[in-house]
């Protein structure tokens, strides 16, 4: 496939844009920064103008593309003030999703994030483990725009029934050089209770794209993806006892696997995470 990947010189967007090159994908990334060269043009999203011609075709680079991969935002709240991080976010997505359809794209897969689930859990979660089954609880700027964007996708959809677009709900993305720092999670089982003690390596991150990619439907549909564990080695029932008393469970917990679901991804998109913090030397 011919893939555009927003975002492409982020955290994520590097791990993805290698793994979807080494599948034997023609990848380019587009995005506001990144090292000149052949697989990267330089785009300010927020620019619709420029957002459309770059996806149609840039000279020497590319003459269109099959997939869309929108990985660009301002990744995080507290970044930039919360009005800067609306407006780079929903505009950048907008054009993205415009720009699009627009060019006859029907194929687009994008982030949205955990934090829809209602992170950082200060109220808590309405069981656990949470899952995709529940209306989006956003509590924070960059989360509203995560989940303003899940609407605008329903909506696009609509429009267009040929379209396919595709939310992955990422955890917190972590790179092998991360996992480091992941033995001190277990002194306070507070300090990762805002996501439920869940991350995602970017590697895994990359496989959820690829199979949401090729898989072969219409319409939206959203995933979180997450890792098949937690960030502990303390027990989840531990963990939910000490932390989220009252909460109820909505299956049996195994020891360490993850609170933040992904039976639906693994289900629907054959989702089949292979890297864990614990195998990691
Ligand atoms: N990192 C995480 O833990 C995490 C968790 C859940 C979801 N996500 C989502 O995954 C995606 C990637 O996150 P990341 O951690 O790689 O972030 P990152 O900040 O490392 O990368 C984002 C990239 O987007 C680019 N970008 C932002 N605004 C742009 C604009 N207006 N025009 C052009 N490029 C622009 C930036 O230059 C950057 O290279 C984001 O949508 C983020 O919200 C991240």
């Amino acid at each position: 496939m011919r893939i555009a990947v927003t975002g492409g010189s982020g955290k994520l967007g590097r791990t993805v844009v290698r793994e979807l090159r080494r599948a034997g994908d023609d990848v380019v990334s587009l995005d506001a920064v990144g090292e000149r060269g052949p697989g990267f043009v330089q785009v300010d999203l927020t620019d619709y103008g420029q957002t459309i011609d770059a996806i149609l075709g840039v000279n020497d680079r590319h003459d269109g593309f099959d997939a869309i991969v929108h990985l660009a935002a301002i990744p995080a709240p507290g970044i930039l003030s919360d009005v800067a991080t609306f407006h780079n976010n929903i505009r950048v997505t907008y054009n993205v999703f415009q720009a699009a359809r627009r060019a006859g794209i029907r194929n687009v897969v994008y982030a949205s994030s955990e934090t829809v689930l209602g992170l950082p859990f200060d109220v808590p979660p309405p069981y656990i483990p949470v899952d995709e089954d529940y209306p989006a609880r956003p509590e924070s700027t960059y989360s509203l725009v995560k989940h303003l964007e899940e609407q605008m996708a329903i909506e696009l959809v609509r429009w267009d029934p040929a379209l396919k677009i595709v939310a992955l709900r990422f955890s917190n993305v972590m790179d092998p050089e991360d996992y480091a720092a992941f033995a001190d999670f277990d002194d306070d089982p507070w300090a990762r209770k805002w996501n439920l003690w869940g991350y995602i390596d970017g590697r895994d991150g990359a496989q959820a794209i690829r199979r949401a990619l090729e898989w072969d439907t219409t319409g939206f549909d959203r995933f979180i993806i997450a890792a098949a564990d937690t960030v502990m080695s303390r027990p989840n029932d531990e963990l939910v006892a000490e932390v989220f008393p009252g909460v109820p469970l909505k299956r049996e917990l195994g020891v360490n696997d993850t609170l933040l679901s992904i039976d639906k991804a693994r289900r629907i998109l054959g989702f089949a995470p292979t890297h864990s913090w614990r195998d990691a030397t």
